[in-house]
């Protein structure tokens, strides 16, 4: 399929990129296409960033049918580089199996990311720690009240150049264990990246905000026993010396950078575990002081050492409440990585010279 190129007449002013924090400016352009039952993906381009003009019976206003994905473009010496971009397409069309959304073709979708990427390339910030994340997202879009699988769905991406997602930067976060709402139950949506998980979080995360923390920890939505994930990222527990990660029982994203942290992990000869842990297991280790570290992960989020992990209004420091060396070494190996600062002996990155 041709991409059409809309150019914008006037280039927006570029925002200070040493005060970026995260998501709040957008490039210059996004790509967009439309899916119909009868003519496939089709009307592929890139225009000016802008407002999407939609129906007010769009399925997406009504019933929620909305996907999306998070990644991020590094600045190298001679161009940009994208982080396992393949990897995000796929899970993008497993949340689109999900939610009965039409798939993407996954090579076609990163041949677009990178045209556009490349018209908005001097958007890219460069000093440490930041980066261009990507937002594609797809929305079912029929004119119609009907509850069924739609016929008719936008694909969008999006771009916006970023620097720490939480304020604390590589300072660790204060993470409160959830007891009352949960974000997603086994046969639900949570392995999805769906905009209704996250809908369905925010209650907790304004209660957790309200009480001074940065996110909540989701326990899994049957027992509510089970450490599941943060809201905008996996968690990883090192206890023991052994490296433990909730197992992925289907009300888990399953995180691009969790899967890559597992990889260096078991290269540098750790045992990890991907297994059920319990919310007991977890504090006890905290309380006896074999709970060493405990960080998350994710494409915003990176790799963010957690300080304080608060259950049942009881407060669990961990690691002094400072960054753990392994949290550390993590962190300096995957960020080497993806800037390109470090050869990838995994080969993960997409190189692109402009
Ligand atoms: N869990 C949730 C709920 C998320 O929103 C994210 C962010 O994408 C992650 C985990 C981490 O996934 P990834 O490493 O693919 O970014
Ligand atoms: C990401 O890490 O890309 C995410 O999607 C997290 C988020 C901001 C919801």
């Amino acid at each position: 399929m041709e991409i059409k190129v809309e150019q914008c007449k006037v280039r927006k002013e570029k925002p200070d990129f040493s005060k970026l924090g995260f998501g709040k400016y957008f490039t210059d352009h996004m790509f967009i296409m439309q899916y119909s039952d009868t003519e496939g993906w089709h009307d592929a381009k890139i225009v000016p960033f802008g407002y999407i003009p939609i129906h007010p019976a769009s399925t997406v206003l009504h019933y929620g049918a909305e996907i999306f994905e998070g990644m991020k473009a590094y600045k190298t010496a001679d161009g940009f580089q994208l982080f396992r971009p393949l990897e995000n397409f796929k899970r993008l069309n497993d949340s689109a199996e999900r939610l009965c959304l039409p798939k993407v073709d996954e090579e076609f979708t990163l041949k677009a990311l990178i045209e556009l990427i490349k018209l908005d390339y001097d958007w890219i910030p460069e000093s440490v720690g930041t980066s261009l994340y990507i937002r594609p997202f797809m929305f079912g879009n029929d004119e119609s009240l009907g509850v069924h699988a739609v016929h008719n769905a936008t694909f969008v991406i999006i771009l916006s150049p970023v620097g720490s997602y939480y304020a604390e930067g590589l300072s660790p976060v204060k993470i409160i264990i959830e007891n009352e709402d949960v974000r997603a139950v086994r046969g639900g949506t949570g392995y999805a990246k769906c905009g209704g998980n996250y809908a369905a979080s925010m209650r907790a995360g304004k209660r957790a905000a309200e009480k001074g923390f940065s996110q909540v920890l989701w326990l899994d939505g049957v027992e509510r026993k089970y450490i599941e994930e943060v809201g905008a990222m996996n968690v990883m527990f090192k206890i023991n010396g052994e490296i433990i990660t909730p197992v992925l029982t289907g009300s888990v994203l399953p995180g691009i950078t969790r899967k890559s942290c597992i990889e260096m992990l078991k290269s540098w000869g750790y045992k990890v575990s991907e297994r059920l842990l319990s919310v007991d297991e977890l504090i006890g280790a905290a309380e006896n002081g074999t709970l060493d570290e405990a960080w998350g992960t994710g494409t915003a989020a990176v790799v963010s050492p957690i300080g304080n992990l608060n259950y049942k209004d009881k407060n669990h420091i961990v690691s002094d409440n400072k960054i753990g060396p392994l949290t550390q070494k993590l962190y300096d190996e995957l960020t080497g990585i993806q800037w390109g600062l470090k050869p990838d002996p995994y080969g993960w990155c997409v190189k692109v010279k402009m």
